[in-house]
């Protein structure tokens, strides 16, 4: 390890406390992007988020996006902070993303603590808060890399350029189109990408990831009468649009996942023998699963197929019902409008039109077959394709280097089941690498209560970022 990178390292080591203190200041602007009523508060944090790279030495500048129409408002979309840091053309150029917004929380929905007040809980050794491992505990770490390296008076091993979005968690409407613009403008220059906004695969072992898959989200509409009946007075009376609903979303996948929309699966590439035998060798358990969900029930006890289920093929959940009566106690309501929402989550060699196709043609007919006198409507998000990379690229060298560095151990490669959707433009616009180093756990829960990120993997994880840029440099070609 050279000096600087040993400098840096001590440097994180002795100032814990201070990331901690930049988390939850984080943590307490809940930009949460789904939700008009919270739109000021991303664009506080995009506002946070530039001034903080700028103390750290980095020259920032905000981009709008335009607009787009939430809850039936139209409202600004969050602006793309972008920073800057170093310029010496001796050096390789490093494209960061990360994403500044995060998923809805409230206290109600079972957490042990205030969602977006970070809690360190001394026994556990972890952090508590939405955003802490999703996405704001990365970002912060490549801010702490800058801020390390600020105080100590040495020079980044490379130039940095950075990339933060506020809408993610919503599809990162508007991204593609700027990254695509900027390609030639603020992008340019760029030798290789790096996200940090995934996890390990278990909760020991750390892992580099080489995959994503695509996602496309529907929505399905049925309406029948002008407002909400009671039961007592309408039941039998006229078609339920919640039992044409039901009837047709359980016509989508079966129990232990399968899915039954003719023409989905179809599209799905063939597993070769060489890819199998990756899945049997990947350090990885059932009970990893069973303590990330606190349950026992996976679709099946066999370890390859249940990473695989995660890595390899689509699936489909069914998310919720807007309009459904969900509320405690026993209401004789008839919904008169309801809207189903599900996904699919594409791999290679899904085509996202076709699977948008096959599944509109399948909920049409199954409509029909219902004779109901309710209407229907049946719509798709845009949808975001599955990523894969090369990883015999350099970029992914310096990665399995700088994790060898930090945690002793050599990572395992993995494909992972959540979606960055802006990964293949950046992939495909720029024409360059790109590699996801995560910092979190398993069992972090992000996306669900009690979100974590261990005071460890926090630490570590910054060492692991800033190592990285330094085995980066150490490559020569
Ligand atoms: N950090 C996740 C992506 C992720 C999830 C990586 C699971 C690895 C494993 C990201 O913030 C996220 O949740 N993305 C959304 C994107 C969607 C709204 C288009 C997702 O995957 O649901
Ligand atoms: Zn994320």
């Amino acid at each position: 390890m050279i000096e600087n990178q040993a400098k840096f390292i001590k440097y994180i080591e002795e100032h814990k406390s201070d990331l901690v203190k930049t988390l939850a200041e984080a943590v307490a602007i809940p930009s949460v992007s789904g939700d008009a009523s919270y739109r000021p508060q991303v664009r506080k944090m995009g506002e946070w988020l530039e001034k903080q790279f700028q103390e750290a030495g980095a020259k920032t500048s905000t981009h709008e996006l335009g607009k787009q129409t939430l809850d039936g408002k139209e409202i600004d979309l969050p602006p793309v902070v972008y920073a800057q840091i170093g310029d010496d053309s001796s050096k390789k150029t490093v494209l960061v993303y990360g994403h500044y917004d995060v998923q809805p929380a409230l206290k109600s929905d079972g957490w042990n603590t205030e969602p977006f007040k970070l809690e360190e809980d001394q026994k556990t050794g972890c952090l508590y808060g939405r955003g802490s491992t999703d996405d704001k505990g990365p970002i912060l770490g490549w801010l702490y890399v800058l801020l390390a390296h600020k105080s100590l008076g040495i020079p980044l091993p490379v130039n940095l350029k950075f990339c933060f979005e506020g809408m993610e968690e919503s599809g990162s409407v508007g991204l593609e189109d700027f990254v695509a613009k900027e390609a030639k403008g603020l992008f340019s220059g760029v030798d290789a990408v790096c996200i940090s906004d995934n996890y390990w695969l278990g909760t020991v072992k750390p892992c580099v990831t080489h995959g994503l898959r695509g996602i496309a989200y529907f929505k399905l509409e049925i309406k029948g009468p002008a407002r909400d009946l009671h039961s007592g007075v309408f039941g039998g009376m006229v078609h339920e649009p919640m039992t044409d609903l039901i009837k047709i979303m359980s016509s989508f996948v079966s129990p232990e996942g399968k899915i039954l929309i003719p023409g989905i699966n179809e599209q799905v590439a063939e597993l070769t023998d060489k890819e199998r035998k990756v899945y049997d060798e990947m350090d990885f358990s059932i009970s990893d699963v069973d303590n990330a969900t606190g349950s026992s029930t996976t679709v099946s006890d066999h370890k390859p197929d249940v990473l695989m289920a995660r890595m390899r093929y689509p699936s489909l959940s069914l998310h919720g019902v807007e309009g459904a009566f969900a509320e405690p106690g026993s209401k004789t309501v008839i919904p008169a409008r309801v809207v189903g929402k599900f996904s699919i989550r594409l791999v290679p060699d899904m085509q996202p039109q076709k699977v948008v196709d096959a599944v509109k043609k399948h909920v049409e007919e199954q409509f029909k077959q219902l004779n109901s006198k309710n209407t229907m409507n049946i719509s798709a998000d845009p949808p975001g394709k599955p990523w894969l990379a090369d990883p015999n690229h350099w970029n992914y060298e310096a990665a399995f280097k700088a994790t060898q560095d930090i945690y002793g151990v050599k990572p395992d490669l993995t494909r992972e089941g959540g979606s960055i959707p802006i990964t293949l433009t950046f992939a495909d616009k720029l024409d360059k690498n790109v590699l996801l180093l995560p910092m979190g756990r398993s069992d972090d829960g992000a996306h669900s209560t009690n979100e974590k990120l261990d005071t460890s993997n926090y630490i570590k994880g910054t060492e692991l970022l800033g190592s990285y840029l330094y085995e980066v440099s150490a490559i020569t070609n």
